[in-house]
């Protein structure tokens, strides 16, 4: 077939795609922001969660990691005992395999944290002050530059405040030694490293007005007035009835970002369960987008299986990965939908569950191509799956049929989940969705990532 009657039948398939009832009209801003992670871009932020490396493995964990969140924390990860527990020996792996996963799925990553009085080897407090200085910028320089460009937002000094009324410095090696100084000699460190990362302060129990957090505030105010970097201040909010979410939660986030640094919510958690817990998630996301500078939300864990404190049931998804009403709360104070297309609840709970991926270009004309995505489940029959093509810039997603896509902030990174209509599939079976891309000005066929059922 000549190069014109090629494209003539590939723009007439086109055109008749658009017609057939199964289309779904795509603009990437209207995309159903029926996820948490899309529902918050849509608001201009990021949703996420402390992810662990050795969950990864799980489907349904990372089905539920991948369909809700565009923003990882490594929860273990990337503190100083796991980087760098013997002095100058570097182990990067299972913090490089949470980084690659989010890379390839445009999510962003905090990186939790460098100087740190907790998890912290035993070669480190004994080093003498000098050793010592130049032991904690090494660590920051070499681990800042290895994930140079990867890392959204740093927590460079974490919990160096002490509890209660005095306001001080908690005791640490890095305090004890070196003396309040180091935080500043820290932030200095990591703005040489990468220029280009967010550099945070973060702690817990600051999350209300209160001597420690008027603390945290005064050396905010003290470094934003001298030049010392600082770009953001994290507020871990982990909540339980003993520790309320405070009444003045939004103020206090408001007068560190009046300060001129951006604020974060980076490690949320909240013990309860039902509509009471419901409430206060609902409540912590209406502060933070009442709050212009409050910049996203991360979840200290994806289920209540896998949390540092399992008992409270403190997440969104519960051991089962069903979503909670708590979920219900944030979603619907993100503004999202809650209409998941029909296909997978979040119910998962399936182990066996598996699914493989395969892409063809079915069609191709001067501005547009079309694409056809073949999920084939594995020896278990599955009853949701998702798939994430990465397109390169500026090709868009015109339509999409027999899925149901979600975006990224970038409008590059597309999930797509089952329409109403081909999530479940028997053992061994296959279902198909596709779609029509525009060009504008590259060829370049779409990465696509491993499929993940449920
Ligand atoms: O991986 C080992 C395992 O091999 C061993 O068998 C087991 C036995 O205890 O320990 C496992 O390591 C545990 C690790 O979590 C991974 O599960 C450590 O003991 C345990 O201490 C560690 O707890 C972490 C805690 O920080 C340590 O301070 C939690 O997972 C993590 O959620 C928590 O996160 C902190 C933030 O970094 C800072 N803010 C508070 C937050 C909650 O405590």
């Amino acid at each position: 077939m000549s190069m014109p009657s090629v494209r003539r039948v590939a723009q007439a398939f086109a055109s008749a795609l658009l017609a057939a009832t199964t289309v779904t009209a795509l603009a990437h801003d209207a995309a159903a922001a029926d996820t948490l992670g899309s529902a918050a871009a849509g608001k201009g932020r990021y949703f996420g969660a402390a992810v662990a490396a050795n969950h990864l493995g799980e489907s349904a964990y990372t089905a539920t990691l991948d369909r809700e969140f565009n923003q990882v924390t490594p929860e273990n990860e990337m503190k100083w005992d796991a980087l760098e527990g013997t002095r100058n020996t570097f182990t990067f792996g299972a913090a490089d395999q949470i980084v690659s996963h989010a890379q390839s799925r445009g999510m962003k990553v905090r990186g939790h944290t460098l100087v740190w009085h907790s998890q912290l080897p035993s070669w480190v407090s004994g080093l003498s002050a000098t050793e010592l200085r130049s032991a904690m910028n090494n660590h920051i320089t070499q681990v800042m530059q290895h994930y140079k460009g990867k890392i959204h937002s740093w927590d460079v000094v974490n919990e160096a405040f002490q509890d209660g009324s005095s306001g001080a410095r908690r005791s640490s090696p890095f305090q004890d030694k070196l003396g309040s100084g180091f935080m500043e000699e820290a932030f200095r460190t990591a703005r040489a490293a990468d220029p280009n990362a967010k550099l945070c302060y973060n702690d817990y129990n600051t999350d209300g007005v209160n001597a420690k957090s008027n603390a945290v505030y005064a050396m905010v105010k003290d470094f934003k007035s001298r030049g010392v970097p600082i770009d953001c201040v994290g507020f871990q909010s982990h909540f339980n009835p003993a520790s309320p979410v405070p009444s003045d939660y939004q103020a206090n986030l408001q007068r560190f970002a009046d300060l001129g640094v951006d604020v974060q919510i980076t490690e949320l958690d909240i013990e309860g369960s039902g509509s009471a817990q419901a409430t206060n998630y609902g409540n912590v996301v209406k502060a933070c987008l009442a709050v212009s500078r409050c910049t996203g939300i991360t979840v200290w864990g994806i289920t209540d299986k896998y949390s540092w404190r399992s008992s409270g049931t403190p997440l969104l998804f519960d051991s089962n990965y069903a979503k909670k009403p708590a979920y219900d709360a944030v979603l619907a104070a993100l503004g999202g939908s809650g209409n998941d297309g029909g296909g997978d609840d979040g119910g998962g709970g399936n182990p066996g569950a598996t699914c493989t991926v395969a892409f063809t270009r079915t069609a191709d004309w001067n501005d547009g191509y079309n694409g056809e995505v073949t999920v084939k489940a594995g020896s278990a029959p599955i009853t949701g799956w998702t798939v994430t093509l990465t397109f390169t810039p500026p090709q868009k997603v015109a339509t999409l049929w027999n899925g149901t896509p979600s975006w990224d902030s970038s409008g590059s990174v597309m999930t797509v989940r089952p329409a109403s209509y081909n999530g479940s599939l028997a053992a061994g079976a296959s279902t198909s969705f596709g779609f029509t891309a525009m060009k504008n000005g590259s060829n370049t066929t779409p990465t696509v990532g491993t499929c993940t059922a449920s």
